[in-house]
């Protein structure tokens, strides 16, 4: 496959209602000459409860950073989701639960999402939560946790929700830096066919930090777990049948804080990525609506875990703002076995599919009568996300899953960002199989080389924003300072990404991966430093080098390097407690695919890793180690050839 082969979809039997080529290049004029206006108009798909006078108020002047949208608007982000519905809408499905069994089910109407709201909400309430507390979310996958986000919505409290394969340690140190002082979390979650003790994890947690004064429990198996009293409350056991089932909402300023999103950095500490009410809700409906060509009754899956900003953007707050029917998904793709995802398309007649790379990868390796068995028929758009996908998986998605006859929408975006930028319209763009395609109307990306020198036509280098959109991250909560020196410092004036990009003859953009120390497992966000920093906390690792690899399903590996205490013996013993470790530090998704035991790592005279040649080793790119005179000690390199070989 060459990357010049075009697939015209727009002409196919999935043509969009919404936009095709002449209205997309239309709107991409209009909010070039006229964004304010463009901005203003989008806004408008919102109930404000206050309306704005000013549409923006922007500088990415690194000396005077700001980032204001709909500044002096109020609108309330839960009634946007839910309330201002209920007239058409009451009876209608807001969520489809899918749960781990495949017999188990329900859908909740858009009445019931908002009466378990407001329930949730007047606990909250009740135990003294107020506008702009920190509550964090430790959920599995029930309807609840949308609940749990959208109540903390409505009476103005932050949600950070920590994904539910976090650690103890990794959600304790998430309560401590937001400084949380409830947290919401069910007894136990399940998948795949087995249980997550979370409550016990949250315990375990609420023993390293202070301040937590509520933890409402949702009763998910009814296990048996251990309560503290006057914190700890049931939530259908005690709390829910004790309040009422409405609430009024608070009346948020635009720029009032919704929530905090906890994602990796190139330092070993995770940043609390904060987006705030008005900007963010504008730009997820608009999206959701422009980038899935949304129609009202259809049914809309997004199998990401709300745990991260996919699923904060994709599962609940663009779909319920635009009165979408979302499916929500307990379980993994290959339990009870790698159907699964198609036959849960069949049984609840599923329109648009979004997923990961990664899952495809891990689907298209199982016999494709897992596939061919169903008949996906509903199925109308298909779309992913997390990380480049190569051409021969997205033939196989469209091919296979969608029959030829459904575009894929390759959506390129960051939990910085909110919600999309760069991606086809379906009905509007030609679709290229590994390319996310072009910015949407309002987006404005820019490629620069090393020295900051914007490339024009086809071009390859580092990705950059030179504008703002209403659903960019406003701070890193707590550390504004960060916020600046990580995206405003690089190329002054400008938002920088992390990516690389390439863009070819036609404009289209070609997203090559991270060009900092941040590595893309499984579509998990994952700092190598982080792993590191877990790695030599345990007493017998002396130091520790962390590094992507190629992996045929994971997209990237997980490659640790690890030099040992003086009289430590490197044994599989020792690998397993080191691997056990790390996840115990930081959750199963952070262990190493490779470790690798070296007496010792490249450095140069000033004692600085030269991680380039340990991402060449790992990669098994012996031959292209560059210049390797400037190490201490050059004889290292051969010794960790040698052990690369070795695995
Ligand atoms: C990083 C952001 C976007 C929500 C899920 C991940 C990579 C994301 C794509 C894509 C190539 C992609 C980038 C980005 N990425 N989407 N369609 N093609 N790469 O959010 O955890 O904040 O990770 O994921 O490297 O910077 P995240």
């Amino acid at each position: 496959m060459t990357e010049s082969q075009v697939i015209k979809v727009s002409e196919a039997a999935a043509k969009s209602t919404l936009t095709d080529a002449q209205k997309a290049a239309e709107m991409r004029a209009i909010a070039k000459e006229d964004p304010e206006g463009f901005w203003s108009g989008i806004a408008q798909r919102l109930d404000w409860s206050k309306p704005f006078s000013q549409v923006k108020d922007v500088s990415f002047d690194a000396d005077n950073l700001r980032i204001n949208w709909f500044q002096d608007g109020e609108l309330n982000a839960c009634v946007n989701c839910l309330d201002r519905h209920l007239p058409e809408r009451a009876d209608d499905i807001a969520i489809i639960w899918e749960g781990d069994e495949p017999d188990d089910d329900k859908k909740i109407t858009y009445a019931e999402a908002l009466e378990e709201t407001c329930r949730m909400a007047n606990v909250l309430k009740a135990r003294g939560v107020k506008k702009g507390d920190r509550v964090v979310i430790y959920m599995p996958m029930i309807p609840e946790a949308a609940y749990a986000m959208l109540a903390c919505a409505r009476i103005g409290a932050v949600h950070s929700v920590v994904f539910g394969g976090f650690s103890p340690d990794a959600l304790a140190s998430r309560i401590e830096d937001c400084g949380a002082t409830a947290v919401i979390t069910a007894d136990e979650g399940v998948r795949g066919g087995k249980t997550v003790p979370l409550k016990t994890n949250v315990d375990k947690a609420l023993g390293k930090t202070n301040g937590v004064r509520l933890v409402l429990t949702v009763e998910r198996t009814g296990a048996n777990v251990s309560m503290q009293a006057g914190r700890d409350l049931f939530w259908f056991g005690e709390a829910r049948n004790d309040v009422s089932p409405e609430c009024p909402a608070e009346p948020m300023n635009a720029e009032d804080t919704l929530f905090i999103l906890y994602t990796s950095g190139s330092t070993g500490k995770p940043k609390g990525v904060l987006h705030t009410t008005g900007g963010y809700l504008t730009y997820v409906a608009y999206t959701h609506e422009m980038v899935f060509d949304y129609k009202p009754g259809e049914i809309y899956w997004c199998t990401a875990d709300v745990g991260w900003v996919t699923g904060h953007s994709y599962i609940v707050y663009g779909p319920l703002a635009n009165g979408a029917t979302t499916l929500m998904f307990e379980g993994v793709p290959t339990y009870p076995d790698a159907s699964r995802f198609w036959k849960v398309i069949d049984k609840h007649k599923v329109n648009i599919f979004y997923t990961a790379p990664t899952a495809i990868r891990a689907l298209m390796r199982e016999r494709d009568e897992h596939v061919t068995a169903t008949t996906r028929a509903s199925l109308r758009l298909l779309g992913t996300v997390g990380e480049p996908i190569n051409p021969e998986a997205w033939l196989w998605y469209y091919n296979v899953v969608g029959d030829a006859r459904c575009p894929i929408v390759d959506t390129w975006w960051q939990t910085e960002t909110g919600g999309v930028l760069i991606s086809p319209l379906p009905g509007a763009t030609d679709l290229k199989p590994g390319s996310a395609t072009l910015p949407l109307p309002g987006v404005f990306p820019a490629i620069v080389d090393a020295n900051g020198k914007t490339l024009e036509g086809a071009c390859e280098g580092n990705l950059i924003l030179t504008g703002s959109w209403p659903g960019q991250m406003r701070t890193v909560y707590g550390d504004h300072q960060r916020f600046i020196d990580t995206y405003f410092k690089t190329y002054p004036g400008s938002y920088f990404t992390g990516d690389g990009a390439r863009r070819d003859e036609d404009g289209y953009y070609w997203i090559t991966g991270r060009v900092d120390d941040v590595i893309n497992v499984s579509g998990h966000r994952m700092g190598t430093a982080e792993v590191e920093s877990a790695l030599v906390s345990h007493p017998k690792v002396a130091e520790a080098a962390v590094v992507g690899y190629p992996h045929d399903i994971k997209g990237q590996g997980i490659y640790a390097y690890v030099t040992l205490m003086e009289g430590e013996e490197a044994d599989a013993g020792l690998e397993k407690e080191l691997s056990d470790h790390v996840r115990s530090e930081i959750g199963p998704i952070a262990k190493p695919d490779l470790l690798h035991f070296t007496p010792a790592l490249p450095k140069t005279r000033s004692g600085k890793i030269m991680r380039r040649i340990l991402r060449k080793i790992a990669e098994n790119e012996f031959s292209s180690l560059g210049d390797t005179s400037t190490l201490a000690d050059p004889g290292v390199v051969d010794t960790l050839i040698e052990g690369r070989k070795n695995r």
